[in-house]
């Protein structure tokens, strides 16, 4: 096994030429803390690109703004840039929060981290189809699970209708100038401005894999180096009915909630004082679930009804970190202690306008990229019925998550300047390292292995560890593999499974794995609580209803 050190060492050789070009266009200062509170020393900057990349005259600018987390290892190997996915995250917080230390830390400290918020996210074209007020409350209360009750899937699609008329209304040219065929090409503007050496260093999370894997097959000649970490299918992204496979392991993952439980009572609340085996705690939550379809439960200013607990075991399968908590607010449901449960989901979920409203604007955004990107349309509930059905049947958990996404992508009305139609048969001008995890509830390792099958000379590197992307699953293994990837494009053998270093409900962080691979003084100089993977932040609405519940 090779050490760290060695590596850094070795690089800074390897790489003395890559800076070579330095003709910088981009300018950087300091960043505005108000907007961008960050511990670390960033940096930001405003870079224009063209509005309309089909109009390559027209003179109309986006401002795209930019944030850096400088290496920490100096002189820093170039930039690589990111995106967290959704789609519809902004970039920009994500980065300079809660996931610097992790990104530095498998990266070897070596490269720059740069974020924008991408086209329809953020403050960067955001899609906003619904006034606040009156017509956002109402969006926010129509935030329903599809098996809520037999008459909702009726209820989600004539929503859908309402929102594709709304957004084609007040959005038909900004929605037109979203697309991620249009985000690909301002990465390689930013690559462009950058003026390092012209090749684009790229780590995409979640739908953040669609995006570089589109990049990948427009510009093949431009990459350098790229991540694509919690792969998404993207064939079914922009031309199937729904995202069939991303939910192939969910039912796995939520059942290792309750034999996770069980193998550690001591820090599962669900597990302490019984005997209960990890069949009976599941089959308990279920019946739970069933039971507040009926009868819904008013905690203070929240109403806990199917949508929401259900929304709130579906989030939960984003990062295993949240486990634990998790289980101390299902223990106070099924023990029937309300007023602790209130005041836990009160300090968890803020109803203050403004969050709400940005939880909402992630929502639209989502909609506005995906739906856009999206190339089927659908007439009629009809003709999504047997959909639903297959949704059904392929998850119990996420099953009806997202239908309404697939209800308003259906009948989406705005057409972006340019989507992607071409094939993901891709020789890039260097190899892609894929990741995926044994058990990701949102991207099974099955859809890595689809994409790497048609990426010439790219491997697929398997985390063994539950939650979605390597940033969920603490690991030593992955943050040498990836390191040593990124800082001289050293692929790991296909087959290689890095094991996770945390186990299920132990307490065992990131920090603590990051601290054993580089010692606990090497840093960027501080230590803090990270908390779960933002990465998580949830995009299915139920959860977004619990936080507008008081507005709503
Ligand atoms: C790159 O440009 C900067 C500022 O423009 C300058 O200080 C530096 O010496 C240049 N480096 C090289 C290798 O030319
Ligand atoms: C910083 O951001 C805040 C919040 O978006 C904004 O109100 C303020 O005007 C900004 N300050 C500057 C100097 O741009
Ligand atoms: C754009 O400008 C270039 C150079 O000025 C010109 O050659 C080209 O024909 C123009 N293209 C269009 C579509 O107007
Ligand atoms: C939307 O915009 C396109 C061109 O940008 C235009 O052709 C179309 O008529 C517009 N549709 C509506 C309903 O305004
Ligand atoms: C759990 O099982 C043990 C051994 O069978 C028994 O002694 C104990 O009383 C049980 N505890 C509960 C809470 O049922
Ligand atoms: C949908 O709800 C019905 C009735 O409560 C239930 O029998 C079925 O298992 C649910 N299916 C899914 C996928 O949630
Ligand atoms: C990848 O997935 C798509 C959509 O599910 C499918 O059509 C295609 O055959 C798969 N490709 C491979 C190589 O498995
Ligand atoms: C750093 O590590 C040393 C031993 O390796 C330990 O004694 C010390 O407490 C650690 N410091 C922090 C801040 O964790």
């Amino acid at each position: 096994m090779f050490s760290l050190r060695t590596l850094l060492g070795l690089c800074s050789l390897a790489s003395a030429h890559a800076l070579s070009y330095n003709t910088s266009k981009i300018q950087w200062g300091p960043c505005n803390e108000t907007e961008l509170p960050s511990e670390y020393p960033i940096e930001c900057s405003r870079l224009p690109v063209p509005l309309d990349y089909t109009r390559p005259n027209a003179s109309e600018t986006l401002v795209l703004e930019l944030v850096k987390v400088p290496a920490t290892v100096k002189p820093s190997k170039g930039s690589i840039l990111l995106n967290f996915g959704g789609p519809g995250l902004p970039a920009r917080d994500d980065l300079v929060g809660a996931l610097a230390d992790r990104l530095l830390a498998l990266s070897g400290r070596s490269y720059d981290l740069v974020a924008f918020d991408p086209r329809g996210t953020g403050n960067t074209l955001p899609t906003a189809c619904f006034e606040p007020g009156y017509e956002s409350n109402e969006f926010a209360n129509d935030l329903l699970l599809g098996n809520q009750s037999d008459v909702q899937l009726g209820r989600l699609w004539a929503r859908g209708t309402t929102e594709a008329e709304a957004c084609l209304a007040r959005q038909n040219e900004t929605g037109s100038l979203i697309s991620t065929a249009f985000v690909a090409r301002d990465l390689i503007s930013t690559v462009d401005a950058l003026g390092e050496d012209g090749m684009l260093r790229y780590w995409g999370f979640s739908y953040g894999t669609t995006l570089g894997a589109t990049v990948s097959a427009m510009f093949p000649d431009r990459i350098h180096r790229m991540v694509l970490d919690g792969q998404q299918n993207p064939h079914e992204y922009y031309h199937a009915q729904a995202d069939f496979q991303e939910w192939t392991d969910s039912d796995k993952v939520f059942s290792a909630i309750f034999s996770g439980c069980v193998a550690a009572p001591s820090n599962c609340a669900l597990a302490t004082g019984n005997n209960a085996t990890a069949a009976d705690l599941e089959h308990a939550v279920w019946d739970l679930v069933d039971t507040l379809k009926y009868r819904p439960l008013a905690l203070g200013s929240y109403i806990v009804d199917y949508s929401v607990l259900k929304g709130l075991l579906q989030a939960s399968l984003y990062d295993s970190a949240g486990w634990p908590q998790l289980a101390t607010w299902l223990n106070l449901l099924i023990t029937k202690q309300y007023a602790v449960l209130e005041d836990l989901l009160t300090a968890a979920f803020p109803t203050d306008e403004s969050t709400v409203l940005a939880s909402l604007r992630t929502v639209e955004a989502l909609r506005g990229i995906h739906c856009g990107d999206n190339d089927v349309r659908t007439e009629g509930l009809e003709g999504m019925m047997s959909v639903v059905e297959r949704l059904y049947r392929t998850s119990r958990v996420m099953g009806d998550a997202a239908i309404g996404n697939y209800f308003a992508c259906a009948q989406w009305r705005i057409e972006p300047r340019e989507r992607y139609t071409g094939t993901f048969d891709i020789k890039t001008k260097n190899p892609v390292l894929f990741i995926g995890n044994t058990f990701d509830g949102h991207t099974p390792l099955a859809s890595a292995r689809n994409l790497s099958a048609t990426f010439e000379g790219s491997v697929v590197l398997e985390v063994n560890g539950y939650g979605h992307s390597s940033l969920a699953v603490p690991s030593a293994c992955t943050i040498r593999t990836t390191s040593a990837y990124w800082l001289d494009g050293t692929l790991p053998n296909e087959g290689v499974v890095c094991p996770s270093d945390a186990p299920l409900y132990s307490d065992v962080t990131w920090a603590d794995v990051i601290a054993k691979v580089y010692g606990n003084d090497t840093g960027p100089g501080h230590k803090r609580t990270v908390p779960a993977s933002p990465v998580s932040r949830s995009l299915f609405g139920p959860v977004l209803r619990l936080r507008s519940g008081e507005s709503g």
